[in-house]
């Protein structure tokens, strides 16, 4: 299977966000990945909601809304409403994840769990069982263009395999210094997503970007 590709626009031009939104799109993105931070979670201030509603009109491709906030259950329906198509949310940041999950299905959206480098998988076992996708973070959250963080290649491995042991074939995303150099480790241990910020928006040429972090991640002839 091929792994989706979720430019971060993070690391876009945000005074045209409209057009670097278009220009992946037009590159063969799979996903828009979009940041929030609220200064709080972590420790910066990225957009909310009338941003994410007002880019909604610049392509149809699916918004991944990955909420690094504080309460985030105060601002499921927000995202909702503004068009996210999926929606992800910090087990460090969240007690009652079941709930919180729940609205975001029942907003019509798949619902994601994110995990900080430090978090233990095993903290959310259970909730493997009624999530859409979980979301790892391969540095940590606050800021794009940081070094991948290698100590998560088995945590993928080992999320994958939980996810296998419990039943389910939902996604791992893995967000966070991904590029040529960094994509192949993480779809070899599971990723089929993956977040890439800096590797694709600090490119001139994003088609030539993107095409790249595919090839380099095409295991077919590359598999141990
Ligand atoms: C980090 C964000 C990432 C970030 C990735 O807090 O969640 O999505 O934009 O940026 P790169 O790909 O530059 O590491
Ligand atoms: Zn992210």
């Amino acid at each position: 299977m091929s792994v989706k590709i979720a430019p971060s626009i993070l690391a876009a031009d945000f005074a045209r966000l409209g057009d670097e939104v278009r220009s992946v799109a037009e590159a063969g993105a799979d996903l828009i990945h979009i940041d929030v931070m609220d200064g709080h979670f972590v420790p910066n201030i990225t957009l909310g909601t009338a941003v994410v509603r007002d880019l909604r009109k610049e392509t149809d491709l699916p918004f991944d809304c990955h909420l690094m906030i504080s309460e985030p259950q105060r601002y499921i329906a927000g995202f909702l409403d503004a068009g996210a198509n999926m929606i992800s949310i910090h087990s460090e940041a969240e007690p009652h994840m079941h709930r919180a999950l729940r609205l975001i299905q029942d907003g019509g959206a798949l619902a994601g769990i994110a995990l900080n480098p430090a978090t233990a998988c095993e903290s959310i076992a259970d909730a493997i069982d009624f999530c859409d996708f979980l979301l790892v973070m391969s540095v940590n959250p606050g800021f794009g263009g940081q070094k991948f963080i290698p100590h998560v290649v088995a945590k993928i491995r080992r999320l994958s395999a939980m996810i296998a042991e419990r039943g389910r074939s939902i996604p791992i995303e893995v967000d966070g210094g991904i590029g040529t150099a960094t994509v192949r480790e993480v779809v070899l241990a599971g990723a089929e997503i993956v977040v890439a910020g800096t590797s694709v928006f600090g490119q001139q040429d994003r088609r030539s970007a993107i095409a790249a972090i595919r090839t380099a991640a095409d295991t077919k002839s590359q598999s141990v």
